[in-house]
Formats: structure tokens, C-alpha cells, sequence
């Protein structure tokens, strides 16, 4: 119960790290208010809100609906993402990459948790208290020249989450970020090789956002955390 009654909201809960988290955060006794693009049902202690994270408006108007429900926000995690060639199915190089996947990229992954802190942090500055996690991506560490727009949008969450340290340390606002290497919440991420030989298990991401939204954490702010398999040392063939 380590996080009784504590209010969390995740964008992208319907699937992979966020559908995880969702479950972690309410086995240790949390109410969790899901913000995703495709539908989900309202469970136990589970709010599922119909939300495009580009669209600041949609996400507003949730955030409104959290607090008639839960009166405060605890903790923020931004899931939402990936890569636009595999969620837009357009596997050529950035030379032929259409601008709307270039622009969902940079939506969905950098302008979304922006949207988000921007719409939850007059609430937190209102409580004195709050956790926000960014999610980056290995590929914002080391560059990638198959993913040029979501490699940007990963890197500029670099400075949303130093900025947001910065700016909540003196209202008892923390804010961190969890940097993946390759994660099994897809079965081809165990190709993506690592010099530990292997993807991580979705659980061993989860773990390390439940241990920074903690109250251990207390003294972890503006911090990136790769959990890569040790695939930002270098030393790795990248794939054409
Ligand atoms: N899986 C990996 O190997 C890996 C590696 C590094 C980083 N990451 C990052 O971790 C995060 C989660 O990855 P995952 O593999 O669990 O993703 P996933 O594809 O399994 O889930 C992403 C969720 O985000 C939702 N979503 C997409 N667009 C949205 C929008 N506009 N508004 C609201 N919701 C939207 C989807 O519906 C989905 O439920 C992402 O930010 C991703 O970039 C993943």
C-alpha cells in the first residue's frame, strides 16, 4: 500500500509500460485516472479518459474532470509515445518521411508532456506536492538516424525535465525521467541488441517509475535515468 489513496495520472495506460504502471500503481493502493487515445473501461479505482496528448484543449478538460473526481494530482507519468515510422507504419528513411509523421513525433512525444505539466502544474503548485515522470528513449541519448523525429522529441524532454525541477523545487514539486533502452512490450524488441544481451522485461521499467514517484525518492529531482542494458556505452551495431 505504498501508495494508498495517492491520485496518478498516465497518458498512454492503455497498453505496454502505462497499462503495467496503471496496475502497479493500484495493487499498491492508488486511484489512477488512464488519459490514452484509444478507449478503455472505467474499473476499480481506475478513471479511463478518451485524450489526444497533442491536443492541449482534450487534455485541459480531463484534467478538470480529475479533480471533480479526485479533488488532486500526485503523481503525472507521460507514457504516450513512440516511434511515428512503426505507429504510422511508414518504414522509410527521414529523407522520404511524410511532415505528419515528422509532426506526430514531436506531438505525441515532446508537445505532450509539455501540454501535461502545463496542465497539471498550477494543481500541484496549489498542493505543495507532486511527481511528474517524463519517458525518454535510448534513441534521444545516442541519436538515431531511423528515427529522427521521436530521437528530437526524446532529447527535449532533457530540458522539460530539468525545467520542471527547477521550476517546482521551491513548491515540493520533483520531476524526473526513465530512459529505456529496449523494452519487451513488443516481441521485435528483443532484436535490439544490448551489451546485457537482452530487452528489458516492461516490469523493470515499472519499477523504476513506482521507486522515483515514492516518497524514497525524496531527494531525486531533474535526474535521467538510462535502464538500457548498458546500450548508451557505445560499442553496439546499430541496424541500417
Ligand atoms: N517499448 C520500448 O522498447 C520503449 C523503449 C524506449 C522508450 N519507450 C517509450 O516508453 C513509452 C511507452 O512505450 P510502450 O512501448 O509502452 O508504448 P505502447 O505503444 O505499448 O503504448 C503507447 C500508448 O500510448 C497511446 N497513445 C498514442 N498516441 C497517443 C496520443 N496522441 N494521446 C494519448 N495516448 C496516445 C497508445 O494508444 C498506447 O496505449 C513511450 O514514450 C516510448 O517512446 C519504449
Amino acid at each position: 500500500m505504498m501508495f494508498k489513496d495517492k491520485i496518478v495520472v498516465i497518458s498512454g495506460s492503455n497498453s505496454g509500460i502505462g497499462k503495467t504502471l496503471s496496475k502497479e500503481y493500484i495493487d499498491k493502493g492508488a486511484i489512477v485516472h488512464g488519459f490514452d487515445i484509444t478507449n478503455a473501461k472505467n474499473s476499480d479505482k481506475y478513471y479511463a479518459h478518451k485524450v489526444d496528448v497533442r491536443n492541449f484543449e482534450n487534455i485541459k478538460k480531463s484534467i478538470v474532470d480529475v479533480l471533480e473526481k479526485s479533488n488532486r494530482i500526485d503523481i503525472v507519468v507521460n507514457c504516450a509515445g513512440g516511434s511515428s515510422a512503426r505507429v504510422l507504419n511508414e518504414n522509410v528513411s527521414f529523407e522520404k518521411l511524410s511532415i505528419e509523421a515528422i509532426n506526430w513525433g514531436i506531438d505525441v512525444n515532446l508537445r505532450g508532456p509539455v501540454y501535461m505539466a502545463r496542465a497539471c502544474i498550477n494543481q500541484m503548485i496549489k498542493q505543495k506536492s507532486g511527481v511528474i515522470i517524463n519517458i525518454g528513449s535510448i534513441s534521444g541519448e545516442t541519436g538515431s538516424s531511423t528515427a529522427v523525429d521521436y530521437s528530437s522529441a526524446k532529447s527535449g524532454l532533457v530540458g522539460l525535465t530539468k525545467s520542471l525541477a527547477l521550476l517546482g523545487a521551491n513548491y515540493g514539486i520533483r520531476c524526473c525521467m526513465v530512459t529505456p533502452g529496449p523494452v519487451l512490450t513488443r516481441p521485435e524488441m528483443s532484436k535490439m541488441p544490448t551489451p546485457l544481451n537482452r530487452a528489458a522485461e516492461v516490469q523493470e521499467i515499472a519499477d523504476l517509475i513506482l521507486y522515483l514517484t515514492s516518497d524514497k525518492a525524496g531527494f531525486i529531482t531533474g535526474s535521467n535515468y538510462l535502464i538500457d542494458g548498458g546500450r548508451s556505452c557505445g560499442g553496439i551495431k546499430h541496424a541500417k
